[in-house]
């Protein structure tokens, strides 16, 4: 994670949506000749990256939180509003109620605003719904906007991410529609990849949390986690055991958790936004878990409750100024381990021969200014299947998208 195998003065050239060259000006004038038509992005004095993979998003909600946020400001716990009919049940009411067009209208610019950013692929889960129909309706969502979005969107599942009212004296009952109802509904729709359950205290049980993930798995849905967010509450072991493809939060994983993961190769997901945004001063382990040999990843966690920012620089700078990661530990967290996590590390995340052409122009000198010059965007340029589809800071209008895969 320390390698980010930097080329200075190199060139990078795509072709037909991937790339074909990464190296040394002179390999390029060597190795590349450019047809008449071909697009000549200008790096001079600027850092391209792989476009960012923010692999832990909650992107499909309604309303806002921000009542709640002063809240937490005055004193308030996250689990205590949520204990009051606030925090997750807030968002699915409001949620149910704006399926269909608002929410399309609003995943739309939350895309976008992705993109302007830097991400060109996310993960981005159910989980405001609770409902079988609108678990399905907010996969589907995202999958639509997926189709008609620059953005690749893998989706997940995750029916248990709250009891909702309707089940409320009737746990099992919930978790046997999750398990037994909606997994199956959502794989033979083909709308997620994974599914994902909220392993705590206040949520579901480590026993609840591996019924729904056996079903999830026997359904082709592979396991991520919510692990260890608020307590030490089992949730790492549990991704262990069951070889999950991630295990996230973990700002209280305790050493029996760290060596675990690390000892069935566990991917391991840092949501730094949410606990800076939760005014928590404890922070997952990175250290240890890097030096456990964890692959771990950097996510924006982007919801409505705990962590509302869209900016993959932002987590950047909160990895390293809060979680100890150095500045290129925190690069690979957010770009290749995080496309590892989803399973597509051979395309995307990296800038190699044959990986999708997904990449950024940040107006920065050396990439240290990512972190070092915070709190700003530096991303001037996305190109994503090698179309350029953001430049000089704004979103390229479609009619005008300038096609570099020729
Ligand atoms: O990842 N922990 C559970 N889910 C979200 C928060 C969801 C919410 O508050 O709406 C998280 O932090
Ligand atoms: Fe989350």
């Amino acid at each position: 994670m320390r390698d980010l195998a930097v080329i200075e003065g190199g060139c990078l050239a795509a072709r037909g949506g991937l790339i074909v060259f990464a190296g040394s000006r002179a390999e390029f004038e060597r190795e590349v000749s450019l047809g008449d038509d071909a697009v000549i992005l200008e790096g001079t004095d600027r850092t391209v990256l792989p476009g960012f993979v923010d692999a832990h998003t909650h992107l499909a909600f309604a309303g806002s939180r921000h009542e709640e946020f002063a809240m937490r400001i005055d004193g308030s716990s996250y689990e205590e509003i949520a204990a009051r009919g606030g925090g997750i049940l807030a968002t699915v009411r409001a949620t149910r109620e704006a399926i269909g067009e608002e929410l399309e209208e609003a995943l739309a610019r939350r895309l976008d605003r992705m993109l302007l950013h830097g991400t060109t692929s996310c993960e981005a889960k159910s989980g405001y719904g609770l409902t079988l129909e609108s678990e399905l309706a907010l996969l589907g969502i995202l999958n639509a906007a997926a189709e008609s979005h620059p953005m690749s969107v893998v989706g997940t599942l995750l029916g248990a991410h709250a009891i909702p009212p309707e089940y409320r004296g009737d746990r099992d009952g919930y978790v046997t529609l999750v398990a037994e109802k909606m997994i199956p509904a959502a794989a033979k729709a083909g709308f997620a990849a994974f599914c994902d359950v909220f392993c705590e205290r206040s949520a579901f049980s480590v026993e609840e949390a591996r019924r729904i993930l056996a079903a999830g798995r026997a359904h082709g849905l592979a396991p991520r986690l919510h692990a260890d967010q608020l307590s030490d509450s089992g949730g790492a072991s549990l991704a262990a055991q069951l070889k999950a493809s991630s295990a996230d939060h973990l700002d209280h994983v305790g050493d029996d958790g760290i060596r675990a993961l690390a000892r069935a190769g566990v991917p391991a997901g840092l949501l730094p936004g949410a606990t800076f945004c939760l005014k928590s001063k404890t922070h997952a382990p990175a250290r240890k878990l890097i030096e456990a040999g964890v692959s771990v990843f950097l996510a924006t966690d982007f919801n409505p409750g705990t962590s509302r920012t869209e900016s993959m620089q932002e987590i950047l700078t909160l990895g390293v100024l809060l979680m100890d990661m150095s500045v290129e530990e925190a690069i690979a967290a957010a770009t290749l381990n995080a496309a590892h996590s989803l399973g597509l590390d051979h395309e995307i995340g990296r800038l190699l021969p044959g990986a999708r052409a997904d990449f950024l122009l940040l107006d920065v000198p050396h990439y240290l200014h990512t972190v070092y010059h915070f709190g700003v965007n530096h991303v001037t340029t996305v190109v994503k299947d090698g179309r350029v589809v953001v430049e000089g800071g704004v979103l390229v209008d479609e009619d005008e998208e300038r096609d570099v895969r020729r």
